[in-house]
């Protein structure tokens, strides 16, 4: 059995400044052995380890679908001590990536559903994952209608902008982007998105909602969701806690009984009200 705390080496082959404020990097990493990428079986939803030796390691959200071969997706925040060292790191890098960790968004239960995403800020990344894995032409019949609602701070800010282009022009899916404040260039919504969901309302009938985002706009935008008639069951959220082994045995990341890193990160909404609200 492997070690489940031993990263696969990878390299760092592409980095892309996201924002304006050039503190979001996306890193494209390969696999330096063909073996661990067939080994790395990830779902939408699930995150991993990213280590750099001798300073550390941490976990970040996969925001590469499944759908994707070749290469992994992570967007990466400038926080502290490790993302500071990733966002220092060069094309070329070799890092470590330890992984797929967590659970995924239920993707056999959204199947024959509408799917509502609904994002803000740099939690953005493993809905990217989602929605890159439903659309893709081997799922796109397996779902129904897709509306995504998504916002950043300013259009500066907004993470992975030509393909949300992409996805405005598509005709089977449903791209509401908003900015809490636009420019002179923008034309897309301008307001925040508890906002813009309860003005674009989703119908809930057959539908799941998921929402990934700062904590306030979650606080906000729960009580959008259940205005428009979306059940606590319906609805998925995905946490994140501190954490430090990604995979049930350090007790760092408890809720209670659960582990986010094991029994989540993705949870229902009737999941977690069942549960001290510490996240
Ligand atoms: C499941 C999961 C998925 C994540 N996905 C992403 C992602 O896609 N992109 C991304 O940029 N980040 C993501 N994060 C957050 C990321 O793990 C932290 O930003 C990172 O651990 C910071 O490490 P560091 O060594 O750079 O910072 P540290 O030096 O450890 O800390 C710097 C500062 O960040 C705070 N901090 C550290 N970790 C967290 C955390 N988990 N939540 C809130 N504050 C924290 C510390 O309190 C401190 O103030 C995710 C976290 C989890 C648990
Ligand atoms: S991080 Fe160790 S138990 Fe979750």
């Amino acid at each position: 059995m492997n070690n489940p705390y031993v990263p696969y080496p990878v390299r760092i082959d592409r980095i892309t400044i996201e924002n304006d404020e050039r503190d979001l990097k996306s890193f494209e990493l390969v696999f330096l052995d063909p073996a661990h990428e067939k080994a790395f079986q990830h779902a939408p939803g699930q995150f991993a380890e990213l280590s750099v030796l001798g300073t550390g390691e941490c976990p970040i959200g996969i925001a590469s679908s499944p759908t994707e071969t070749g290469s992994l997706l992570f967007t990466v925040k400038k926080t502290g001590v490790v993302t500071e060292e990733l966002h220092r790191s060069r094309e070329g890098r070799v890092i470590g990536v330890r992984g797929p960790l967590g659970n995924s968004f239920p993707i056999e239960r959204m199947k024959g559903k509408d799917l509502v995403v609904v994002g803000g800020g740099f939690a953005f990344t493993t809905l990217r994952a989602l929605i890159r894995y439903v659309i893709h032409d081997d799922h796109r019949t397996d779902y129904g209608d897709v509306t995504v609602i998504y916002g950043a701070r300013n259009p500066g800010e907004l993470l992975y902008k030509a393909e949300l282009d992409e996805w405005r022009s598509r005709d089977d899916l449903e791209a509401h982007i908003t900015v809490d404040e636009g420019d002179e260039n923008w034309t897309g919504h301008e307001g925040f998105v508890p906002t813009v969901l309860g003005d674009v309302a989703p119908s809930a009938e057959d539908a799941l909602i998921v929402v990934c985002g700062p904590p306030v706009m979650i606080k906000f935008t729960l009580p959008v969701i259940e205005r428009l008639g979306f059940a606590p069951a319906d609805t998925i959220l995905s946490l994140e806690m501190r954490m430090k082994c990604g995979i049930g045995k350090c007790g760092r990341c408890n809720i209670g009984s659960k582990y986010v890193c094991k029994d989540g990160p993705v949870f229902t909404l009737e999941q977690l009200s069942g549960l001290p609200a510490e996240y």
